[in-house]
């Protein structure tokens, strides 16, 4: 069985990382708008990323004894000023993610839950990554600055993001 406390902490992040997966969908939405669509394809990939984080936890909280307890999904944000804006958000929100899987980490330290902490470490790890990523766009937006040429040849290589189900090691919840 598994803590009350720890219980409803994960299941607040099922939450956040379906809000996750709804606010790179509507970013995704964004850049369709402006016909950007490797930037739409970066975009959507990330969202079903999202998607797998959240039903890893999903999976882990019911693999404990656990209940799931779905909440309303708050509504993301529609539009950006730009595509450099909307990478800059979604870079802040990678860092309150991070924050989140601390606070989870010391939650699930102080009850001694080792196999949370456990599973939790592909997520501390994981959002190295997320952060890397974003802040790599981030990055070359503001070199692009305000030249077309060079936001289309950051589209084009946008475009080629695949998604890539988790491995059995990485995302089912094992
Ligand atoms: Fe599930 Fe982007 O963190």
């Amino acid at each position: 069985m598994i803590e009350k406390s720890v219980e409803e902490a994960l299941n607040r992040q099922i939450n956040r990382e379906f809000y996750s997966a709804y606010l790179y969908l509507a970013m995704s939405a964004y850049f369709e708008s402006l016909n950007l669509k490797g930037f739409a394809n970066w975009m959507r990939v990330q969202a079903q990323e999202e998607l797998t984080h959240a039903m890893k936890i999903y999976d882990y909280v019911n693999e404990r004894g656990g209940r799931v307890r779905l909440d309303a999904i708050e509504a993301p944000p529609v539009e950006w000023s730009s595509p450099l804006e909307a990478f800059e958000a979604a870079y802040e929100h990678e860092k309150k993610v991070t924050a989140m899987i601390n606070d989870l980490v010391d939650l699930a330290t102080a009850e001694k839950d080792h196999a949370t902490v456990n599973m939790l470490q592909w997520f501390v790890a994981e959002q190295v990554e997320e952060e890397s990523s974003v802040s790599d766009v981030v990055q070359k937006l503001k070199l692009a600055g305000d030249s077309p040429g060079a936001l289309f040849m950051i589209d084009r290589e946008l475009a080629t993001r695949t998604f890539a189900p988790p491995t059995a090691a990485q995302g089912d919840g094992k």
